[in-house]
């Protein structure tokens, strides 16, 4: 939550850190704000409200220093306000913040006693008096933030300016995202990877406790005990244009559009056909221990979740291993039975979602293997793992989830392969069956995309109704959560999934003509309970969205609309399936003119419990 920029350079400081913080409003937009040096002094703009709004106040003005930094805001201590709004400055230190001080209300009241006044309600604006104070105790820069970060508790990612040293950007990190892009003679902090891209494509990950100092001429990394630490470059191998909209009217469509470039991207030299396998180099599992896994569990939040309940099928069909899927909020909580023989997996597309990393560390601390399935490359998950699979489908911008669900999917499905051929569980011509199957998917996809205008008629004929339920059994249930969490997030109209066969005992008291039920009705070993649970809606004069298999005549008939999945394996079933749901929700939202990429009161990556 929250994004944070720095810049130090040539370039026109105050325009890259508007450009940098376009590419990471998804973190959060109730408010944004830079701090940069004109003249010598720390000139300060914030404005509540989106990026826009700032950008309105900036107007014209230009600025003359060399050095700056930027902050998008999701409220946590304090409303959104302008006085709330990111960067604080006290005396002469500003600073930007993602993260959350725990230990502020009693560092305030020190502070107050000592003649520090406060003009805003945030937890960050005591990091800068906090370092203010050590600046005018004597201490240079980077001691007084040193000492600070010493008194503080909490999480931050934190860019500090100090007035009257224009060649001094100091960024420090303890359990919120930061990276340090290595530009030619300049550099730039951020949050995320996506701002620096148009820069440059080498990057400092920077740890937990690390503090840097960058000038125009260097980057100096100091580790948690204050000594210099060397850091390897590492090249990232994103394009800027991927995080750019390329022409569609949203970041959701065009990410939803992607998803086949997305799969091919992540099956790319993970399969071989000739061993019926999956080729999963990137963890280096000793195979005596997936021999002895007794369980394994897989943890994740939102969508992400619902790709570790399609997972929990996939795992369980493959490898007869007994699977619990669980939210990453509620696993630690649970005092869960982890131990040595268990493999912990977490699914998550930024890496950095705090519920989830909780749950890894407390797995890890009770003795489980971790292994991480992230998007983001080099993210807290995926560091603290003990094995990385990465699902390569660039970066996601749009606040909902889509290709990453997707990759997410299908990196399950190749772990699943993996583990079943290592067990003997799956011969070689039944892996040689599911890769097959496997390769056709992006083709599939195409083909289902085909279905967008489609799906829009069927948002513009139901863009009135209140409430939808989402039903689908098995497999396909974890994707009717999925279409109901899309269509809540982003066009605010209420829906519930539900396993079809649950409907009976409860929901179906909500029925009535006015109800849109969107039915997963493609041809499995549920099948034909799915068609009873349609007779029983229609029974009761509901409207019935059916997504079923090609030329099943007899849904068709049953139903209001109908739209049809390509054929694929059941296992496979779901990626497709994701696809008109995922449409279904964008049109809706988008006939409704909510700001579909950045939902109200949503933030892209959630680091805060
Ligand atoms: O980055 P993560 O995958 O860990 O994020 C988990 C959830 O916050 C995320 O999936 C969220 O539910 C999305 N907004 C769903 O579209």
């Amino acid at each position: 939550m929250c994004g944070i920029v720095g810049y130090i350079g040539p370039r026109e400081t105050a325009k890259v850190l508007i450009d940098g913080l376009k590419r990471l409003e998804y973190r959060g937009y109730d408010s944004a704000g830079i701090a940069v040096f004109h003249r010598g002094k720390i000139e300060i703009r914030r404005k509540e409200g989106k990026l826009t709004k700032l950008e309105e106040l900036i107007g014209g003005e230009t600025f003359d220093g060399n050095v700056g930094i930027g902050h998008t805001r999701w409220a946590t201590h304090g409303r959104p306000s302008d006085e709330n709004a990111h960067p604080h400055k006290a005396g002469k230190v500003a600073v930007v913040h993602n993260g959350i001080i725990e230990n502020y209300l009693s560092l305030k009241e020190i502070l107050k006693s000592k003649g520090h006044v406060f003009t805003s309600e945030t937890d960050t604006e005591i990091i800068s008096h906090l370092i203010d104070e050590f600046v005018q105790e004597g201490y240079s820069s980077l001691e007084a933030v040193k000492i600070a970060l010493e008194k503080i508790k909490g999480s931050y990612a934190l860019g500090i300016l100090f007035e009257g040293d224009e060649e001094c950007l100091i960024a420090a990190r303890k359990e919120s995202p930061l990276v340090i892009g290595l530009g030619k003679g300049e550099y730039f902090i951020a949050s995320d990877v996506p701002p620096i891209l148009p820069y440059t494509r080498d990057f400092i990950f920077m740890e937990d406790g690390e503090v840097a100092l960058l000038s125009s001429k260097e980057v100096k990394v100091f580790d948690a005990k204050g000594d210099e630490v060397s850091k390897e470059p590492k090249r990232v191998n994103w394009s800027p244009l991927m995080a750019e909209k390329g022409g569609y009217k949203h970041f959701m469509l065009k990410e939803i559009f992607e998803q086949p470039r997305a799969v091919i991207d992540t099956i790319r030299g993970r399969l071989s056909e000739e061993k019926g396998d999956a080729v999963l180099e990137d963890v280096d599992f000793d195979p005596t221990f997936l021999k002895k896994i007794r369980r394994i569990f897989l943890i994740a939040c939102g969508t992400s979740y619902h790709a570790a309940l399609v997972g929990k099928f996939l795992i369980e069909e493959f490898c007869r291993i007994p699977v619990e899927a669980d939210i990453g909020s509620e696993f630690r909580y649970r005092d869960p039975i982890i131990g040595e023989n268990d493999l912990l997996v977490t699914i998550s597309q930024s890496g950095e979602t705090a519920d989830t990393l909780a749950a890894l560390r407390e797995a890890k601390r009770k003795g489980a293997k971790a292994l991480a399935i992230c998007n983001v490359v080099e993210s807290s998950l995926a560091r603290e793992a003990d094995h990385v699979i990465y699902t390569h489908a660039g970066p996601e911008i749009g606040v909902a989830s889509t290709k990453t669900f997707a990759t997410q999917l299908v990196i399950l499905f190749l772990l699943a392969l993996r583990i079943g051929r290592e067990l003997g569980l799956l011969s070689k011509e039944e892996g040689k069956v599911l890769i097959e199957e496997l390769v056709r998917v992006p083709h599939l996809m195409e083909e289902m995309l085909k279905a967008s205008n489609q799906v829009a008629k069927i948002a513009r004929k139901y863009l009135h109704a209140r409430d939808f339920l989402y039903l689908g059994r098995g497999i396909n249930y974890p994707i009717a959560l999925e279409g109901a969490l899309k269509l809540k997030e982003i066009s605010y109209v209420h829906a519930e999934g539900y396993p079809a066969g649950e409907m009976k005992h409860g929901p179906i008291a909500l029925i009535d003509r006015e109800m849109p039920i969107v039915v997963l009705a493609t041809k499995n070993d549920v099948y034909e309970k799915v068609i009873s649970n349609i007779e029983e809606v229609k029974a009761r004069e509901g409207k019935v969205i059916a997504l079923a298999s090609p030329s099943d005549r007899e849904v068709a008939k049953k139903v209001d609309d109908v739209i049809f999945i390509p054929e694929t394996l059941p296992s496979l079933t779901p990626i497709l399936l994701t696809i008109p749901l995922q449409l279904l929700a964008y049109y809706m939202a988008d006939f409704k003119g909510t700001d579909v990429d950045q939902p109200r009161n949503l933030a892209k990556s959630v680091t805060v419990e």
